[in-house]
């Protein structure tokens, strides 16, 4: 992998744990980081997921002209991408996937804890009609108990999605390609040390 570093399992993909990447991460986990520091440095991480993300995705061998009439073995990306938010926190990742993919398709899903079975629970969902021909990136910044993440990837397996082609994308945990693997969940099943809520820090509603 040219930046990732595989963790102990073969699926998951970290990424280099640079003195760049380990110095955004102390401030996105700051609790004395304002807001509008808060996103712009959570943004620039993002991006980085997401350059490394796009690394994951199966090319094929294009041939192409340059203006001096040369022939460059290149490159394309084989197949049609998708990014899957997880809302609310998830939509956080979805501008840095449009500034790499300018026409990648966005589909929404929204799982929320029920209050009767303490199970998570699918509450909305809107994804693109061609979904199953898509490579998805499944986007959720924050990996807790994985609850929110099952059941997206059940959502998006009863869509025909091929599993080997979902993509998870997150910022603090143990999934896919992640930007750092933590140690635990505290009794509220918060991440620690993570960064507290995301969603909260990104959107302002804390
Ligand atoms: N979601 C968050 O935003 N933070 C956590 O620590 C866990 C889940």
């Amino acid at each position: 992998m040219p930046s990732g570093e595989a963790v102990n399992n073969k699926n998951v993909v970290l990424l280099e744990q640079s003195a760049q990447l380990k110095a955004l991460m102390s401030i996105i986990r700051c609790k004395q980081t304002k807001r509008y520091d808060f996103i712009f440095y959570s943004d620039r991480i993002i991006r980085l997921l997401i350059e490394e993300a796009l690394n994951h995705l199966p090319m094929i061998e294009k041939t192409i002209v340059t203006p001096t009439g040369s022939e460059f073995a290149g490159l394309a990306f084989k197949g049609k991408i998708c990014g899957v938010s997880i809302m609310r926190a998830g939509e956080a990742m979805e501008q840095a996937l449009r500034e790499c993919c300018r026409s990648a398709r966005i589909g929404k899903i929204l799982i929320q804890r029920d209050e009767e079975t303490a199970l998570p629970k699918l509450f909305y969902e809107k994804l693109p009609l061609d979904i199953s021909s898509r490579y998805c990136l499944l986007l959720d910044p924050m990996l807790a108990t994985g609850g929110s993440a099952i059941k997206a990837i059940e959502v998006l397996l009863n869509h025909g999605v091929p599993e080997d082609r979902i993509i998870f994308v997150n910022l603090i945990s143990c999934p896919e390609v992640t930007g750092a693997v933590d140690e635990g969940l505290d009794a509220n099943k918060y991440i620690i040390p993570g960064l507290g809520d995301f969603g909260c820090r990104y959107f302002g509603t804390d």
